[in-house]
């Protein structure tokens, strides 16, 4: 990780005390940012990214009294979760108390919360003095961001972006949401249902598996790059693929093609969700005309990948 600047970071507190956008590195993916309490601040964001109003954001803690002005939590499994998994890549969604403006949770009672594993976001939270409202720093339906040239791609009106380096865990956190009786994981991330077991007792049907249980953000397609991507299957094999490029989990293609990018050249997955928006911005920018990924295995982390994938190339589908 680069050194932090702290100068950096406490130009960056001013502005987000100014009610303006600073796009930040956390562990997952770039944020854009704003003071979750001024909603004429988290405004800006929806603006900014696109975003339709119906999709809530996740507000950004760096102690656990933030939690406590946030949320109407007193369920003693939350701080469980937040002793093994805290800093890091978990979101719980949770009651929301009356500070949080009904812009940020797309007038849901409830509100995602997730203290990030990264200095500098912390630093930031912490220097601004009020907890930091951000989605991924993408538009809307585009590839999230890993690197600060990644959010200079897609977003223009950002105030300021505090430069991290390249994030180091990948693709965005597992967000969950608690039952008397279990939790239901609303998106899959690399914190997997097996680790949640480890500190609540049962998880209920993940939301893949129950359409009843949704989260508003839970759409089809999602993290598309610009050129059509598509997963490998009998299909792609009778494509004329020698423009194509080939995004490997290990394996060579086994057609003819333009280019290989390998998620992880040994088959790791943890390796493959640190990789995998960055070789979508980078196959996105090159020269080839479309995409084909290797699927991979659908255990552990490489479910959260699968999703990932599967939404990027939802729109590209052939019908
Ligand atoms: O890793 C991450 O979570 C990154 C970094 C920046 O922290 N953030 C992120 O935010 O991915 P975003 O807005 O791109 O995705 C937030 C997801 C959406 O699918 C949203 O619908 C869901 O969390 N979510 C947020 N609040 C919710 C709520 N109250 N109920 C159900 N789902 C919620
Ligand atoms: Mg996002």
């Amino acid at each position: 990780m680069p050194e932090i600047n702290l100068e950096d970071i406490q130009k960056a507190a001013n502005l987000i005390r100014a009610g303006k956008l600073v796009a930040f590195p956390t562990e997952t993916v770039y944020g854009l940012g704003a003071n979750a309490l001024d909603p004429k601040a988290v405004a800006e964001i929806f603006k900014t990214k696109e975003r339709p109003s119906f999709d809530p954001l996740i507000v950004h803690i760096h102690s656990l009294a933030q939690l406590d002005l946030l949320t109407k939590n007193t369920d003693s499994r939350v701080y469980r979760l937040a002793e093994k998994f805290w800093p890091g890549p978990l979101t719980i969604v949770l009651s929301k108390s009356k500070v949080v403006p009904d812009i940020v949770t797309s007038g849901l009672p409830t509100v995602g919360i997730r203290m990030p594993r990264n200095e500098i976001a912390l630093e930031l939270i912490r220097q601004s003095g009020c907890p930091i409202a951000a989605p991924s720093a993408n538009k809307f339906g585009r590839i999230s961001p890993t690197k600060a040239q990644h959010v200079e791609k897609q977003l223009k009106n950002v105030d300021y972006i505090l430069d991290g380096g390249q994030t180091t865990v990948g693709i965005e956190s597992t967000v969950i949401t608690l039952h008397v009786d279990g939790f239901v994981i609303l998106r899959q991330g690399i914190i997997t249902k097996e680790d949640l077991e480890s500190v609540l007792p049962q998880s209920l049907q993940s939301i893949e598996n129950d359409e009843q249980i949704s989260s508003p953000g839970h759409i089809k397609s999602h993290y598309s790059p610009t050129k059509p991507i598509y997963i490998l299957n009998e299909d792609s094999k009778r494509m004329n693929t020698k423009n194509a490029a080939f995004l490997s989990f290990g394996s060579s293609a086994e057609f003819d093609v333009k280019t290989t990018e390998f998620l992880s050249s040994s088959g790791n997955l943890t390796e493959a969700a640190v990789n995998l928006f960055e070789k979508l911005h980078s196959l996105e920018e090159s020269d080839c005309d479309f995409i084909i990924a290797e699927p991979v295995p659908e255990e552990g982390i490489g479910i959260a990948i699968m999703d990932r994938l599967r939404k990027a190339a939802h729109k590209y589908l052939k019908s």
